[in-house]
């Protein structure tokens, strides 16, 4: 199906939920629907130009590196408070990604910084498929939703009106300029670039933000898959002896534990975070990618009919036993290593294994890689170009958080899982706590006066 993709195509899917969900007017829709160059549509093109700030490179780089620092800026706080501090898991983290992601991609004029906007975006969010159904008047939670919509479109035009996406010596600006000018170049009312934002706001927050929970989730709640995680960092982790002065003008030495976040996303270094971040996204998955058939197209020994919708249903291809084998409905962190490392023999259950496990003997491993089954990030001319933005932001928040705290769950010993839930169409679903106090926990410092430095590559990450 992905080799037809000049019959059965994508960009239908993105114009409708622009007119639906982000009210983009006649006069920009029709501007859309009808800029076609060549076999190339308006997204089509839109998506070409933004794939070079989020593919790896300078620009990635940039937005990478102004992500993880306000994550870095946000732990150093919480290590700073030197005692327990209770939060609601999914709050705590839906905030941290939020805000992380959004201050990388708008930069110092990032509209979000504003609480009033983040408290209106998650109100937007809420009514999505209301808006999309054009059944927001008969609701109040679609009202509601309507009217955060405005008060984003009002925000994000006044972002563009008063030139805060090109302020000079910014490169982690480079995605949202790139948009900006494209749509500018097509001659798109400044009213409709802003609602468009509001899609791409979704597209870059709506997965990162559930995904992060989830690989949290899975890391803290199971000992034997935090053990494994936490010893794989360890090795990213260098330990310096340095000189400091003291309040008494005595010159000590200081272990400086320096952890280097651009390795997490290497599977060559992090080959056990990685698998893990995999398995997360496969056992999770509920993703639907929808695409519309253009003309009469026959696949294998079925046809598709002109005008008919089809739809690729993640969940359905990420259980599959031919594909994952017999535990495909079982979650296994160990499942994405290759089969090419060493032979282990100390896999075993033990919470406090020391070395890194590796696959060789994994049965299961029926070529997770490739195949047409593995549908985490899309596939084909669809696959997500956010891969590995979201990928570094995510590992980076977990390996920010295991290492340097402990969380627990503040009623009682145990994790119990969270119901799933679905409001919009994404990837990923978001936890729905089913009972009062279910998501708290409780983040307590692991080493009291442990000094870290963060790096990220070569650069050294201040705190901001
Ligand atoms: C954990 C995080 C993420 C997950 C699981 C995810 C998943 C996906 C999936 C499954 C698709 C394919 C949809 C389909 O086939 O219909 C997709 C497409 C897309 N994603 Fe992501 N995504 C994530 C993060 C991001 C981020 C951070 C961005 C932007 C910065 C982004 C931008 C996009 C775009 C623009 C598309 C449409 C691509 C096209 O049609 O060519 N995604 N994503």
């Amino acid at each position: 199906m992905q080799r037809q993709k000049h019959t059965i195509i994508f960009e239908p899917v993105p114009a409708q939920a622009m007119a639906g969900i982000c009210g983009g007017s006649k006069e920009g829709m029709d501007l859309i629907n009808g800029n076609q160059v060549g076999r190339e549509s308006y997204f089509g093109r839109f998506l070409r130009i933004s794939y070079p700030s989020l593919s790896p490179g300078t620009g990635l780089e940039s937005i990478n590196r102004a992500a993880v620092q306000v994550l870095l800026a946000s732990m150093n706080r919480l290590e700073n408070t030197n005692g327990k501090v209770k939060v609601d898991l999914w709050h705590w983290i839906r905030h941290e990604m939020f805000l992380a992601t959004t201050e990388a991609i708008y930069g110092p004029h990032n509209p979000f910084r504003c609480a009033a906007n983040e408290d209106a975006w998650y109100e937007f969010e809420e009514g999505i498929m209301l808006l999309l159904m054009k059944m927001h008047k008969l609701s109040p939670q679609g009202r509601s939703s309507f009217k955060a919509r405005e008060m984003l479109v009002q925000e994000f035009s006044r972002y563009y009106e008063q030139g805060h996406h090109r302020i000079p010596g910014i490169p982690n600006l480079c995605l949202v300029q790139a948009c900006y000018n494209f749509n500018v170049s097509q001659g798109l009312p400044l009213n409709d670039i802003a609602r468009s934002e509001l899609g791409h706001v979704a597209s870059r927050v709506s997965n990162t933000i559930p995904g992060a929970f989830w690989m949290l989730w899975h890391v803290i709640s199971d000992t034997t898959v935090l053990a494994d995680c936490r010893t794989e960092i360890e090795q990213v982790v260098t330990i310096n002896v340095v000189q400091q002065k003291g309040t008494d003008g005595q010159i000590f030495e200081k272990e400086v534990h320096t952890i280097d976040l651009s390795q997490l996303t290497n599977r060559r270094v992090c080959p056990v975070i990685m698998s893990t971040w995999y398995e997360v996204l496969r056992y999770n998955h509920v993703g639907i990618s929808a695409r519309v058939v253009t003309s009469d197209t026959r696949l294998d020994r079925y046809l598709l009919k002109k005008g008919s919708t089809t739809m690729v249903v993640g969940s359905v291809m990420h259980s599959d036993v031919s594909a994952w084998g017999p535990s495909a409905t079982e979650f296994n962190h160990l499942r994405f290593l290759k089969n090419d490392g060493p032979s282990d023999s100390q896999i075993t259950p033990d919470s406090n294994r020391k070395s890194i496990p590796h696959a060789k003997n994994h049965t299961d491993n029926i070529n997770p890689e490739k195949g047409p089954a593995n549908r985490l990030f899309g596939g084909g001319s669809s696959l997500c170009p956010g891969r590995h933005l979201a990928s570094q932001e995510i590992l980076s928040l977990l390996a920010l958080t295991i290492m340097r705290f402990d969380l627990r769950p503040v009623s009682g010993q145990s994790w119990i899982p969270p119901k799933k839930v679905i409001p919009l169409p994404t990837a990923l679903p978001i936890p729905k706590a089913t009972y009062s106090g279910h998501l708290d926990i409780e983040i307590v410092t692991r080493h009291p006066g442990r000094e870290w430095r963060v790096v990220f590559g070569k650069e050294n990450l201040a705190d901001t």
